[in-house]
């Protein structure tokens, strides 16, 4: 098991490259199920979670080959065993996302419930009531989901909004799914993610007909067969954001290519009103601090409001604040495993319920801490940065399922950390 040494505190400087999306790279893969022949797919990042994607895709009978840095093939020519095992989806619940692709080509699927995860209970039921809309017959047995709809899907209009909104990989199950169903699907209270946005226009591309693309309504006039594609995924807005927090705590300047802000408008809106400085510069940005740092409240919303997946690191540098900040989660009420481990690093967080109190503290201490989900992780990367001694940082395998071996693009910045395998 990996671990990492984080020497703080440090000031950052220089240019650092966003990779392609993770969340993007997921649903876009699960799509090339849909067209018989080959797809290649450029700026899939080299994460855990996307080699247990093209593990996934394998077992249901595709021929998954990475053909140069960040290039992906996937050769959906075949597609025989249309079944997500256990033992591979418990690794990634994002593999649900094969769900709505499979039923759509096999007219049969069967995917283990994904189960909880350290940001909560995770529920499919909007999934599940979606595709059902389009007439799949659906039950659970032994822990799967059994999808049937040996006649095809039909096309019908689906409000898909939930108690914490829309669902992002829901909204990506039924588009997928009606993209081959007979007629018109409407699907209302859409999620509307940059990532829903890149998967309709990835479809489109394999010749799918969705109109609405970003906005909360979507529409499908549903085609015969869909074709292979090349496409290009969009930038990681999560990954850039982590940048953009790692500049701002560090008291530093970083140039962050590969960005596109439109897509972070929330966040950028609080770093600035934090004082950070967010500058536009070519294909990215530049981010700086000289100032103290200001306090902030923050809920978490559906896009475009500020995304829970960047809660935790403006927590972090929220810990720092001269005042008091208080940070709601919205959408994963539950997610705040970070809150802990940052106050073992001399934060000062108090948890109510959804709401997290963040006291301002002088600085950050080092500790020994447990990394427990992916931006929890993040999160104490970056207080491991501007915290005074060596931070150890456990279970890296977190921040690796999300961020492409984040030391090494920190490192060259000026960051201090070795990855060291105990
Ligand atoms: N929900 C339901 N029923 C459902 C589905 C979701 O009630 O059937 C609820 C969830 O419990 C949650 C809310 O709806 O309260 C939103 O969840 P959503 O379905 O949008 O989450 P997701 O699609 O499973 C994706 C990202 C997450 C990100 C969320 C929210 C991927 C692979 N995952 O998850 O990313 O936090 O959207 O933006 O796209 C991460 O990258 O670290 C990560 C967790």
């Amino acid at each position: 098991m990996d671990i990492f040494r984080v020497e703080g505190p440090v000031r950052l400087s220089g240019s650092v490259t966003v990779s392609g999306s993770k969340n993007a790279s997921l649903p876009i893969m699960a799509a090339t199920i849909l067209a018989p022949g080959k797809s290649s797919l450029a700026a899939i990042p080299n994460l855990s979670d996307i080699s247990v994607c093209g593990e996934l895709l394998g077992e249901l009978g595709c021929k998954v080959t990475r053909e140069s840095q960040g290039r992906l093939c996937i050769d959906a020519t075949t597609v025989d065993n249309p079944v997500g095992e256990y033992e591979i989806v418990r690794r990634m619940r994002a593999s649900i996302c094969i769900l709505g692709p499979l039923l759509a080509r096999c007219g049969r699927a069967e995917v283990s419930m994904p189960g909880g995860c350290a940001i909560g209970d995770r529920p499919v039921n909007l999934h599940v009531r979606g595709l059902q809309a389009l007439g799949a017959e659906i039950h659970l047995k032994n822990g799967y989901i059994i999808a049937e709809a040996p006649n095809g899907l039909t096309g019908r209009d689906i409000f898909m909004g939930g108690p914490f909104g829309s669902t992002v990989l829901g909204t990506a199950n039924v588009l997928m799914a009606a993209t081959l169903a007979k007629g018109r699907t409407v699907i209302e209270s859409a999620a509307c993610e940059p990532e829903i946005a890149d998967l309709a226009n990835c479809l489109n591309a394999m010749g799918a007909r969705i109109t609405g693309i970003g906005s909360h309504r979507l529409i499908i006039e549903g085609v015969e067969q869909l074709r292979p594609v090349r496409y290009k995924v969009i930038p990681d807005r999560i990954e850039a954001g982590t940048f953009m927090v790692a500049a701002a705590i560090t008291a530093g300047e970083l140039r962050i290519e590969n960005c596109r802000l439109d897509d972070m408008m929330a966040a950028v809106d609080t770093l600035r009103n934090i004082g950070v400085t967010v500058e536009t510069d070519g294909n990215g940005c530049v981010v700086s601090r000289t100032g103290p740092i200001k306090t902030a409240d923050i809920t978490t919303q559906p896009y475009p409001g500020f995304p829970t997946d960047l809660q935790a690191q403006f927590m972090a540098l929220l810990s720092l604040a001269d005042g008091n900040s208080v940070v709601i989660e919205k959408i994963f009420p539950d997610r705040s495993m970070h809150v802990a481990e940052l106050n073992r690093m001399a934060a000062n967080l108090r948890k109510e319920g959804p709401a997290v109190i963040v006291a301002g503290v002088k600085k950050l201490i080092a500790a020994p801490v447990m990394a427990s989900d992916l931006r929890a992780s993040a999160a104490l990367v970056l207080a491991a940065l501007a915290a005074e001694g060596e931070t150890t940082i456990n279970r890296v395998y977190h921040i690796d399922r999300g961020y492409e071996r984040i030391e090494e693009k920190l490192n060259p910045l000026g960051a201090k950390i070795t990855r060291e395998n105990i």
